[in-house]
């Protein structure tokens, strides 16, 4: 093994372990934790934020619904959105429809598939002081996941001034 590449694993791993540490004390703001590690009740009726998609290696659909407190707090403008807020993400896998490319004659349909996994933010500005005010939670067929909340947090940072939260609302 030539001495870069070694040294760039050692590094690696140390990052690794750090994460590790800094992972299992952040377990009170993630998945398992955060809802009492269940899909809350009634939120595939909450209200729609918005839509989004994603390509590469997700290549899904997904919606992004609030329950009452987060879509009043996005109505009114609120910022940080009150305690209570929760935000839910739930994705489909995007595939094409034959049957809507035939009706239009041509091929440019494309439908949700098979749901991937819903992730949640969930807004407690005390108990989830250490990852934005937000607890985070994704759940994989109903069952919280191994995603820590640290790795969710640090991708929502660069949104930091809208309170970690990267949709907006669409009107
Ligand atoms: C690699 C960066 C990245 C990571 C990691 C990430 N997110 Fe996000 N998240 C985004 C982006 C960008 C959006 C907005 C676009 C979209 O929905 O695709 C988003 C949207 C969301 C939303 C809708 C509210 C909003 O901020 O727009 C929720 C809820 C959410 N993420 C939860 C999570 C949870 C829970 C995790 C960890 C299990 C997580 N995210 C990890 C980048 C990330």
């Amino acid at each position: 093994m030539r001495k870069a590449q070694a040294l760039a694993m050692a590094a690696a791993a140390i990052v690794g372990l750090g994460a590790a540490m800094w992972s299992s004390a952040q377990e009170s703001s993630g998945s398992a934790a955060v809802l009492g590690g269940k899909l809350p009740d009634g939120y595939r009726d909450w209200k729609l934020i918005s839509v989004a998609h994603e390509e590469g290696s997700l290549n899904d659909i997904r919606a992004i619904l609030g329950n009452e407190i987060a879509v009043k707090a996005y109505r009114e403008g609120t910022l940080p959105f009150p305690d209570g807020a929760i935000i839910a993400r739930i994705a489909w896998a995007y595939v094409p429809s034959e049957e809507n490319n035939k009706a239009f004659g041509r091929t440019q349909s494309f439908v949700a598939g098979h749901p991937t996994n819903v992730q949640f933010m969930v807004k407690h500005s005390r108990e989830y002081a250490s990852t934005g005010g937000w607890g985070f939670a994704q759940f994989n067929d109903g069952a919280p996941s191994h995603v820590t909340a640290t790795a969710c947090y640090a991708c929502h940072v660069p949104v930091k001034d809208r309170d970690f939260v990267f949709t907006r609302y669409s009107p």
